[in-house]
């Protein structure tokens, strides 16, 4: 069992349960940050796993992907409002300055659904989008159905649209 990971997601749920005591207003309940945050870090895992990518890192910056949404309450620019609060997450981590700083650009650009970034990038608006196709959000911005379908068919899955 990987419990250093399962440390960091202690870390992030009890973060969300303190502010959803602070927060009155949100765009999107607590219970969905939670699940969001866990079930985009499996499928992450899956997609570096198939694509040689650092799974445990890859886990983390999908764990990590909506932290700007946690702190505000608000989607509204919420990837670039994520860099301060992840930054200041995983300076508590050991680890390479190197691959936090990728983790931290990885979660400021994962709303750039329409833009090709580095393979971590790719991999957190992967699983961005494959989790809320699964847990029933329907997908209507054209290029986000574009990346579900490309995510889909990459994993043998045919698109449902
Ligand atoms: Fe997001």
């Amino acid at each position: 069992m990987n419990w250093e990971f399962m440390g960091d997601l202690q870390k992030i749920f009890t973060l969300l349960d303190e502010l959803e005591v602070q927060t009155s207003k949100r765009d999107y309940p607590i219970i969905w940050e939670k699940v969001h945050a866990t079930s985009c870090a499996q499928i992450g895992r899956m997609l570096a796993e198939k694509r040689g990518i650092n799974v445990e890192q890859a886990a983390l910056a999908c764990a990590l992907h909506d932290m700007g949404r946690w702190i505000s309450g608000r989607q509204y620019e919420h990837a670039p409002k994520g860099e301060g609060p992840v930054r200041s997450f995983l300076a508590e981590k050991e680890g390479m300055a190197e691959v936090k700083d990728q983790i931290v650009q990885a979660v400021i650009n994962h709303s750039k659904k329409d833009e090709v970034g580095t393979p971590l990038e790719e991999i957190v608006k992967d699983a961005d989008v494959l989790d809320c196709h699964w847990h029933g959000e329907d997908i209507m911005k054209p290029f986000h159905m574009a990346r579900l379908k490309t995510a889909l068919e990459d994993l043998g899955i045919p698109y449902p649209y």
